[in-house]
């Protein structure tokens, strides 16, 4: 009986010892995209990257466009602004995103030249921007978003002009920092098994070449109707090619049909509190060696993509409100993953 009582107590003492940090909860870097405007100007914002991420992304400012602006001209002042912030306060860093057919600057669209022309260009952009950061970027994107849900190559400027350039991009920022652990990144693998497929033969070849890929980068932008073992299925096909699996953009709509008159009660919190639980519980599952972290797209509900891009001002997809205040929604999370531990 004495034993049970100190038992008991025990427990207790080291239940209450458990941080409240969701980043204390988890054994794997838990980061977040974020915006240097934001880092600056918004004390909250800069508090939650500072105490609450062991991780970080650049959501817009590694981009083609904003961060090779001209032919001659490369602006690295916001990058490294990140970068810095990030060294400063002991976060590992992910590169996003070198290749991508999305913010891609009009001197590159309007780009005459022949394949070698687009392969120097390319290679160039790559190696530059991989180079400037070599040391202080663990991963990169290498490669964003080539496949269509049928499973076929995006034509893109890349595909059109340059054949093999997924495998080039690789090689290419291996030769800048042989270190940098490689990602594929998509989106959108759950219930699309073509494109699923595209991903996992996309990696199978590039192994049998011998291209370095070392990771694939799951986007997570989903919403609180995905079903669950579709995205389960997504994990296990990803973890079976032995790659580092990163859920690189995570977010979980609750309106994603953008109606005007959604108000955010008990029961989409609930359900969208249940999903993260599910997504987080099932990439702790993961073998370890594999679990190259799980990035926030954004921090609070104010400031993700989905209000600004998609224009729907009613959405809530993250663990922060609008006030920075943490959502019941990070308590249940860190309590869950406590228990777990
Ligand atoms: O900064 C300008 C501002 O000056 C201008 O007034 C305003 C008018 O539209 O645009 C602002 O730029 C916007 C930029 O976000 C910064 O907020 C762009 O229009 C807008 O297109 C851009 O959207 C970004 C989107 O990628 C572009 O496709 C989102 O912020 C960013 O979250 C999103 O991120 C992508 C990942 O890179 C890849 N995976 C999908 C993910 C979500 O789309």
């Amino acid at each position: 009986m004495k034993l049970l009582v100190l038992l008991l107590g025990l427990s207790t003492i080291v239940n209450a010892q458990k941080s409240a940090l969701l980043k204390d909860a988890v054994k794997f870097p838990l980061g977040a995209s974020v915006n240097p405007r934001l880092m600056t100007e918004n004390e909250a914002y800069r508090n939650i990257a500072k105490n609450e991420l062991t991780g970080m992304t650049a959501e817009n400012h590694m981009k083609m466009m904003l961060i090779h602006p001209a032919t001659d001209r490369f602006d690295f002042v916001k990058g490294d602004e990140i970068v810095a912030f990030a060294a400063a306060t002991g976060k590992r860093m992910h590169g996003h995103t070198l290749v991508w057919h999305n913010q891609v600057p009009q001197w590159m669209k309007d780009f005459q030249g022949d394949q070698k022309a687009w392969e120097e260009l390319l290679k160039n952009h790559i190696q530059t921007v991989v180079s400037h950061y070599k040391g202080k970027i663990v991963g990169w994107d290498v490669v964003n978003e080539s496949f269509l849900d049928d499973g076929s190559l995006r034509p893109t400027l890349w595909s059109e002009h340059i054949p093999d350039y997924i495998a080039k991009s690789f090689q290419w920022a291996h030769e800048a920092d042989p270190d940098a652990i490689l990602f594929y990144n998509d989106y959108g693998q759950d219930g699309k098994p073509k494109k699923m497929k595209a991903i996992l033969d996309l990696v199978a070849e590039l192994k049998r070449r011998g291209i370095p890929i070392h990771g694939l980068g799951l986007q997570m932008h989903i919403n609180v109707d995905s079903k669950r073992n579709e995205l389960q299925e997504v994990l296990d096909k990803s973890v079976a090619t032995g790659l580092k699996i990163h859920l690189s953009e995570l977010d979980i709509a609750v309106n994603p049909k953008n109606n005007p008159d959604f108000v955010y009660e008990e029961k989409a919190a609930k359900a969208q509190s249940e999903l993260f639980n599910y997504i987080f519980k099932s990439y702790a599952e993961i073998p370890a060696k594999q679990q190259y972290g799980i990035t926030f797209w954004n921090i609070s509900d104010k400031d993700s993509w989905l209000r600004g891009y998609f224009k729907r001002p009613k959405e809530y997809p993250l663990l922060f409100d609008e006030n920075y205040s943490k959502k019941p929604a990070y308590t249940e999370l860190t309590k869950s993953l406590n228990n777990l531990n």
